[in-house]
Parts: C-alpha cells; sequence; structure tokens
C-alpha cells in the first residue's frame, strides 16, 4: 500500500491491472448506439438527461452519433461515497428537476449497477415531471441481482461484477478521463 501521493505512477494506464474495454470498441459501440437512437427518436422532441458525473463522457461521444434535434441536460447524483460499495442511498445534489415537459426522454448514466440511481431519477421524473416518454441508456451493465428490478433500454456492454474505472467511471473522484475502461491494480484501492 503505497504511503504517499508521489508513489503513484503519472500515467493512469500504469495504474490499471488490465484493460476491459478499449478506446476502438468504445467508439464502435457508441457509433451503433447513436444510429439505434437516431432511428428510434426520429421525429420526435428528444431530450437527453444526463446523470453526473459519471455519464459526461459518455454523453459527449454518444449524442454526436445521434443526428437528430435534440436538448441536453443533466442531474447530478450519487450514490457511491468514495470507495468501491454503493451506499445504497441516492443523493441528488439539487432540488430542481430539467425541464422535460413534453419531450421523449433519454436518461444516460455510465454503469447499471444495483439500479438503484436509475430507479431514483425515473420515479422523480415521473412523479414531478410532464414527460411525454421516459427511456434509460447506459454504457454498461453489471450482471448483477439488482436491489431494484431494472434493466437499461439501450445498453452498450454487459460485463462481470467487478469494480470498473474510466471513461466516465471514478474511483474516489478520480480516473474520469482515462479513456478506457479498465481495472484497478489492488495497490490503488485503499482498504474500507
Ligand atoms: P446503481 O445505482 O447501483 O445502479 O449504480 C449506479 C452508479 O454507481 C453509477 O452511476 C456509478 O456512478 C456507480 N458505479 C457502479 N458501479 C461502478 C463501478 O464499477 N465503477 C465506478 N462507479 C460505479
Ligand atoms: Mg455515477
Amino acid at each position: 500500500m503505497p504511503t504517499t501521493d508521489e508513489l503513484r505512477p503519472e500515467n493512469l494506464y500504469d495504474h490499471l491491472e488490465r484493460v476491459l474495454i478499449d478506446s476502438d470498441t468504445l467508439r464502435n459501440r457508441i457509433a451503433d448506439m447513436g444510429a439505434q437512437i437516431t432511428t428510434d427518436f426520429a421525429g420526435r422532441p428528444l431530450t437527453v438527461v444526463t446523470i453526473l458525473q459519471g455519464g459526461a463522457v459518455f454523453m459527449a461521444d454518444l449524442v454526436r452519433e445521434i443526428h437528430l434535434p435534440m436538448k441536453l441536460e443533466s442531474i447530478s447524483v450519487a450514490s457511491y461515497h468514495g470507495g468501491t460499495e454503493s451506499s445504497g442511498t441516492v443523493t441528488f445534489h439539487q432540488s430542481r428537476m430539467p425541464d422535460i415537459d413534453d419531450r421523449h426522454v433519454l436518461i444516460l448514466d455510465d454503469i447499471l449497477d444495483s439500479g438503484r440511481t436509475l430507479d431514483a431519477i425515473l420515479n422523480r421524473f415521473r412523479t414531478e415531471c410532464q414527460p411525454l416518454s421516459l427511456n434509460t441508456c447506459v454504457l454498461l451493465s453489471k450482471q448483477v441481482e439488482r436491489a431494484v428490478p431494472i434493466e437499461a433500454d439501450y445498453s452498450g456492454f454487459a460485463i462481470e461484477n467487478e469494480f470498473v474505472v474510466g471513461y466516465g467511471l471514478d474511483y474516489d473522484g478520480e480516473y474520469r478521463n482515462l479513456p478506457v475502461i479498465g481495472v484497478l491494480k489492488p495497490a490503488w484501492v485503499r482498504e474500507e
């Protein structure tokens, strides 16, 4: 276990035990997802709502593969509090919901795990807003038993139940800028 930050390699790739999904694979799959969404939402007033911070990198690449007029909104929530296990509670960082009335809404997140995050947002949108429709899209879907029974309408990759970082996903706020999805070396994960 390193004791000081100076011991950490500058290059983020040196923090990884392995790369799970490389940049080309991400790009190709996201292009396919964008094409499907373009077909499905053609002629409908679309608003993409990104869940921050994790969904930001995925959003930036996906929306450029959706060749339709659209509006972008975001919502900021947290379900992890620095570790590698979900806390079980979803904290909204704002009280106002985005303006999605009379819009077809596609909610984007980096990863579907317990399902609590998407479920909490869907419930608030259903009760506090008047969207024309609500759909969900995640880059990754963990193959685990969900705490809430929910699957995304669009899912990029199914992955095993392990903690991943990169491409928007963080460990303790870091690694979101890594261009690949990877698994951290145990040395860089603190004991809880
Ligand atoms: P859920 O609410 O348990 O479905 O978890 C969704 C949220 O947990 C995502 O938006 C991520 O922020 C976070 N999360 C779940 N699994 C991972 C992971 O493997 N790495 C980093 N963040 C994760
Ligand atoms: Mg997140």
